[in-house]
């Protein structure tokens, strides 16, 4: 073989959170997650096999990577090589097209685009629901970028078990998302680690998998029901529940920083004006904030002049995995 693929896949915001892995080696989580995929924030992937190399080639954002920088993305080509019973390397060309630059760079589109370009390009003519379980090697939340829309992960119990699937793949009613950029330097704690921290230390742990298991059940019905401000409630207080396990961890630690703060009381301001929208926040300072069309220019221009123009970026429901040729 001798192949080249490319594959675009678009990252998704949890608005039920994945906090904790069952099985560290294999990325099986504690529990199920669900989340939302967004059309403007992606990665697009090219991967080449080309038995001349010796080596193992990354390029990310116009950057060889050194073997430290690259070395997730070789473990997951190992993966894909074991699967596909091929030792051959890999030129891998990858593109994050997240507007204004980093602060929303995401492990779960670039994996899922390297997912599926890497697997096409090697032979192996993966269903969605294999790219998913593939897609879970390199990162937990790649596992849900496979789809469109509305996607559960299924936490299952082994590697066969564990992969997403869709819930509403076509959102066709009104949710809209706003992203605030209050920092764009990576950040100092991995979710990897935060998330092993918590686990092992926080005593709200055992309470979080319960409250999670039921918001679970309450988002699944806000969903079926298209009712936005059961959603947006939900997966507020799942975020919340989420970063209080940081700060009751041991050592504690939080993913905030004072713009974090910020940016949630605007949306409380928001709320009393009689403007329903609502945030949910990941492993980072960035605040995601949900809402409705017709409040969408107003919670806009809050934002942007609390943080600037180029610091606050619309987008709508996107897609699964797309193959470029
Ligand atoms: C807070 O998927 O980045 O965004 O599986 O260790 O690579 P690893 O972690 P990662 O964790 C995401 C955590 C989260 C919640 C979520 O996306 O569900």
């Amino acid at each position: 073989i001798n192949r080249t693929q490319k594959a675009r896949a678009h990252t998704n915001i949890a608005l039920i959170k994945y906090w904790g892995k069952a099985d560290e080696q294999l990325i099986i989580p504690e529990d199920n997650s669900l989340s939302l995929t967004l059309k403007d924030f992606y990665t697009d992937t090219e991967v080449r096999f080309d038995k001349d190399l010796t080596a193992d080639e990354i390029v990310f954002n116009n950057h060889l990577m050194n073997k430290a920088e690259s070395q997730k993305m070789i473990n997951f080509l190992n993966i894909v090589r074991q699967k596909a019973q091929q030792n051959i390397f890999a030129h891998v060309k990858t593109q994050n097209n997240i507007p204004t630059a980093a602060g929303l760079a995401s492990s779960a589109s670039g994996f899922a685009a390297l997912a599926a370009a890497s697997s096409k390009a090697i032979g192996l003519d993966l269903s969605r629901k294999d790219l998913s379980r593939l897609a879970r090697r390199g990162s937990g939340s790649a596992t849900r970028s496979i789809f469109g829309g509305f996607v559960e992960w299924e936490k299952g119990n082994n590697d066969q078990t564990s992969f997403a699937k869709p819930i509403e793949e076509n959102v066709d009613w009104d949710v809209n998302l706003v992203a605030v950029i209050t920092n764009r330097h990576e950040k100092k704690i991995s979710s990897r680690r935060g998330m092993k921290i918590s686990k092992a230390t926080s005593p709200y742990y055992q309470a979080f998998k319960q409250v999670t298991s039921r918001d679970l059940i309450t988002m699944k019905k806000a969903i079926s029901n298209h009712d936005f401000d059961l959603m947006g409630h939900t997966a507020e207080e799942n975020a919340m529940k989420m970063h209080a396990l940081t700060f009751s961890s041991d050592p504690s630690f939080t993913y905030f920083n004072g713009d974090t703060l910020k940016a949630m009381q605007l949306v409380h301001e928001l709320r009393n004006e009689g403007i329903n929208c609502y945030f949910t926040i990941d492993a980072g300072p960035n605040v995601k904030v949900l809402v409705q069309h017709d409040n969408l220019k107003k919670v806009i221009r809050k934002f942007k002049t609390a943080f600037g123009q180029s610091n606050v970026v619309a987008t709508v429901p996107g897609p699964g995995i797309e193959y470029l040729n």
